[in-house]
């Protein structure tokens, strides 16, 4: 089973997506399991604080060390093994060669940053620092649910056919998925190629071949 314990302010914002669809049937099968661990319960002092200035000055206020540390040591004491992934802008581009590499049966702690930013410390403790694209988004809530549908969709039994995630988008280098049709045939005078139709798999085959797109 993959196992991911996400470390975040907002677990409110992540609940209802993993609670949703194909990540729920992931859960429901046994094949994916999610907790959550609130920063804020490592926080310090009576307002249960995450989050400083900036030494040397500068806008806005960064997760510091101690909670973030904490948090990270309180799921690592009960596993050892698990690896750790820092959703942040300065990471290795995410694809899905990388989703593929860690879609096995493994417990991944997702630590999500708020605020302007994190303590350069806190990357003493991270396996994988993993950028969703050159943009910057305002907490690592977003890209920690990119990353793990995007994982959890290739672990064998999670989608419905046996090959699905085999033969579409990505799966095969840079070639994007062929297009595909449903019923009508004439929708508002868009209609269907007629090979589709043929019943001539090895012309389909070629057909989809040609129309594969590249990325
Ligand atoms: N946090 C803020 N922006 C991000 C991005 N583009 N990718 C991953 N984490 C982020």
């Amino acid at each position: 089973m993959i196992k991911f314990t996400i470390i975040t302010l907002f677990q409110e914002a992540l609940e209802p997506y993993l609670k949703t669809s194909m990540m729920w049937k992931a859960v429901d099968k046994g094949l994916a399991k999610f907790d959550f661990v609130n920063l804020r319960d490592f926080g310090l002092g009576p307002h249960k604080s995450v989050d400083d200035t900036p030494y040397g000055g500068g806008d806005g206020m960064l997760l510091r060390c101690e909670p973030v540390f904490a948090a990270v040591e309180s799921v690592k004491a009960k596993d050892p093994e698990a690896k750790v992934i820092l959703p942040t802008p300065v990471g290795e581009i995410w694809n899905q060669e990388k989703a593929r590499s860690l879609a096995k049966d493994a417990h991944y702690i997702i630590l999500c940053p708020h605020y302007e930013g994190y303590d350069e410390r806190i990357l003493s403790i991270v396996d994988y620092k993993v950028s969703l694209g050159k943009y910057v988004l305002t907490g690592g809530e977003l890209p920690a649910l990119i990353i793990i549908d995007s994982v959890v969709r290739l672990i064998p039994g999670v989608l419905g056919g046996e090959t699905s995630a085999l033969v579409e988008s990505f799966s095969d280098g840079d070639n994007l998925e062929y297009p595909q049709y449903t019923k009508p045939y004439d929708f508002r005078g868009m209609t269907v190629p007629d090979i589709l139709l043929s019943g001539n798999h090895g012309e389909i085959a070629k057909w989809r071949e040609e129309h594969s797109g590249k990325a």
